[in-house]
């Protein structure tokens, strides 16, 4: 019988998290060997920020993330910063921008980015075993792990689980690491779709079908107290209901049922513009609202009105303008579903951090068990945050392997 390959840690899943742990890891001395089931390395880095990586945000912090144990990544962002990571990105000389918000950009190519964490991997000489499927993971009768391979057994002091969530299954995405925090006994939130589009029943949507394409900025808010989310940002009308960055960013925080509000022009008060307008306009109030909104949305709005949107203002009631304004500003709306883990950018939930080391993302079920990344019950915002709590909790796990 072939002996078992023997290393220090092994780490499970070569995405941003895995690669960056590994060569952190690697460079401290350690012999490490990274395994992935994937034909290609690093999909997800690849098509993100389209193509361009958005690659960390220069205002990180606690509040930008979504998790049962809010609290949770505090200590890992704080002991891995934006600034740190945008040392290591100009210390390989990779240009880059700040686009909007914070939110970084490689100036090139997202492949400058995985090129990078290679560079670093091969700098700790990390062993890369790919694809490679892990068929199990147990503890050693002694000390350590003992895992089963496609390429043989291996025997590790260490194991970090950085195998991502579950959306876009066909770039690799799996439940690999929820599966085995359960088989560990730890307890896992329900995964669910974030950073999604979200879609409407057809028939109810029907009226707003025709404004597929149209994008405009918006306040958007949904739930209440410390589970509340609002935005001001970009919305896209599509043909099966609404995208763009505001709804990516509320449907994190939606929960299936609950309506989401929207506010269709922000930091306008429409009905007492209206009001206004009608004293010193005879402009027809369809007319007079294209004024205020892009011109298709005021003409879907006026559909329903028939008559009324054709008739001079000073001939609209004041109620009327007002429900109008209301209509636009106060718009609620409960959305059917979402695109699901295929259009996801995130999977929110996951490993339950209440039984995870904030400080070195070890289990206090199974010592010497990590894990770090998105398969953590952590949910970053949209703009970077996720690839930064990649890179923090990463590091976090490194130091202490
Ligand atoms: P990641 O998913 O990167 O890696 C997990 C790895 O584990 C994969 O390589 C997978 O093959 C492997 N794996 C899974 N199961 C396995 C198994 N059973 N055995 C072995 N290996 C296994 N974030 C951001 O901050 N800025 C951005 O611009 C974007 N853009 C973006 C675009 C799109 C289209 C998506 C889908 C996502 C983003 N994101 C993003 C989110 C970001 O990509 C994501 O949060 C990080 O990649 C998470 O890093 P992880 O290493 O935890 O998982």
């Amino acid at each position: 019988m072939q002996a078992a390959s023997s290393f220090d840690v092994v780490v499970i899943g070569a995405g941003a998290a895995g690669l960056f742990c590994a060569g952190v890891a690697g460079q401290r001395g350690l012999r490490v060997l990274l395994v992935d089931h994937a034909e290609k390395l690093a999909e997800k880095i690849r098509i993100s920020g389209g193509g361009r990586c958005n690659f960390t945000n220069l205002e990180t912090g606690p509040a930008n993330f979504l998790s049962g144990n809010p609290a949770f990544c505090r200590s890992a962002l704080a002991r891995y910063t934006p600034r740190d990571f945008i040392a290591l990105v100009q210390r390989h000389r990779i240009p880059w921008h700040e686009k909007h918000k914070g939110q970084l950009f490689c100036d090139e190519s997202s492949e400058d980015l995985i090129a990078m964490l290679l560079r670093e991997c091969e700098a700790g000489g990390v062993t890369r075993w790919q694809p490679c499927r892990v068929a199990a993971v147990r503890r050693a009768a002694v000390r350590g792990f003992e895992l089963d391979t496609d390429r043989g057994s291996v025997r590790a002091r260490r194991v970090v689980v950085a195998t991502g969530g579950l959306s876009i299954p066909k770039i690799g995405a799996s439940d690999f690491g929820y599966r085995l925090a359960r088989q560990f006994g730890h307890r896992v939130v329900e995964p669910r779709p974030a950073l999604v589009p979200l879609t409407f029943d057809a028939t109810a949507w029907a009226p707003f079908a025709a404004l597929a394409g149209l994008s405009l900025e918006v306040t958007v808010s949904t739930g209440s107290g410390s589970a509340a989310g609002r935005f001001l940002e970009d919305l896209l009308f599509t043909h099966r209901g609404l995208s763009g960055p505001a709804v990516l960013q509320i449907s994190s925080y939606w929960q299936p049922g609950t309506p989401i509000a929207l506010d269709l022009a922000p930091g306008q008060d429409l009905a007492s513009a209206l009001r206004e307008a009608k004293a010193v306009s005879r402009r027809q109030l369809g007319n007079e609202l294209a004024t205020r909104l892009p011109a298709r949305l005021a003409e879907a709005w006026c559909a329903p009105l028939g008559h009324l949107a054709a008739r001079p203002l000073p001939e609209v009631k004041d109620k009327d303008l007002a429900a109008l304004a209301a209509s636009l500003q106060h718009w609620m709306l409960t959305p059917a579903g979402t695109e699901g883990y295929r259009k996801a950018e995130v999977t929110a939930g996951g490993v339950d951090t209440r039984e995870l080391s904030s400080q070195t993302m070890e289990s206090r079920r199974v010592p010497g068990l990590h894990f770090i990344g998105e398969v953590v019950d952590v949910t970053g915002w949209l703009g970077g945050y996720n690839f930064q709590w990649a890179w923090a909790s990463g590091h976090a796990c490194a130091e202490a392997l």
